[in-house]
């Protein structure tokens, strides 16, 4: 993201420090305008100190725009479906920053090719699930001891409205791993809410990161194409910054009392009865 984009992101609201002194890990943080990348962005802005990683090396270009400015980032290049690499990730942190306060899970898998479930091949099912439940397990499993010993900590799963609504044909396997992470968070959070450890999940419909068949800026061909296929009650995409805003409120202390909770950010898309089938 160029300095331009990160003014604009940042003239949402003026930085409170609301994660001053905070270290965060957030994966899935090598696009541009990605999920990942605008949470790492907003929570470096807020005082936290970030670690970013992703399978690939942009992810490098991310932290060096978070440095360049004035925010903290550290980036760490690994496959989190490799439980050696996540544990030797979450090591080497913890040796340099003394801790992690919050993890956020984006990784994972959304763009097409989606096969229909009568052409899908089991390779392809694993691999779905490898990158958007195994990679959270992987990360929640390597954080949580540290986090158990101070007794404080902030999880944050990036799910989808497909785990809990249809949305879109030929989505069986990415249903299946986003509706096993939301599930997982909640028996998660059951669990370590006596150590002062929040888990959330934020459902999110579909995102303009760049992919989607609308340009943004041409408000036109946004609502045409966007309202056409999904009739959102707020007729537009959310925006990636958007996501980013609900991950911070998530990580923060305001939500103190929220755990096991799991959030739609959607512009109402699932409100809609009668949704005309997006494209085959
Ligand atoms: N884009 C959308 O419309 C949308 C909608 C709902 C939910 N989501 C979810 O939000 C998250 C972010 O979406 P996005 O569009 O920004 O995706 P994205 O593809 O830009 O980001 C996902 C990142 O995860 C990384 N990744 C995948 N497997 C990995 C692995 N094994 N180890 C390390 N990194 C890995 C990828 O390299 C990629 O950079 C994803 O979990 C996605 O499923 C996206």
């Amino acid at each position: 993201m160029s300095p331009l984009d990160f003014a604009a992101v940042e003239s949402v609201k003026p930085a409170l420090g609301r994660l001053k002194d905070r270290v965060a890990l957030v994966t899935g943080v090598a696009r541009p305008r990605g999920v990942g990348a605008a949470i790492a962005r907003l929570f470096a802005r807020e005082g936290a100190a970030v670690c970013v990683t992703d399978m690939v090396p942009e992810v490098r270009a991310r932290a060096a725009e978070i440095e360049a400015a004035g925010g903290r980032a550290l980036a760490i290049e690994a496959d989190l479906t490799k439980w050696p690499a996540v544990e030797k990730m979450t090591a080497g942190i913890i040796a340099s920053l003394g801790r992690i306060d919050i993890l956020v899970n984006v990784a994972g898998k959304s763009v097409p090719p989606r096969p229909a479930f009568s052409d899908m091949s089991l390779e392809y099912f694993d691999m779905v699930m490898d990158r958007n439940l195994r990679t959270a397990v992987h990360c929640c499993k390597a954080v949580l001891p540290e986090m158990l010993g101070r007794n404080y900590g902030k999880i944050v799963n990036i799910g989808s409205t497909t785990g809990v609504v249809g949305v879109y044909r030929h989505c069986a396997a990415y249903a299946a791993s986003k509706g096993a992470l939301t599930a997982f968070g909640k028996a998660l959070a059951l669990e370590v809410g006596v150590h002062n450890i929040n888990v959330n999940t934020i459902m999110p419909s579909d995102i303009d990161t760049g992919d989607a068949p609308w340009k943004p800026g041409d408000p036109a061909r946004d609502l045409g194409l966007y309202a056409a296929h999904l009739a959102p009650a707020i007729p537009r995409p959310v925006r990636s910054e958007e996501v980013a805003e609900l991950a911070l409120f998530l990580a923060g202390d305001e939500s103190r009392a929220v755990t096991g909770a799991s959030y739609l950010i959607d512009a109402g898309v699932t409100l809609v009865e009668g949704m005309v089938s997006g494209p085959q």
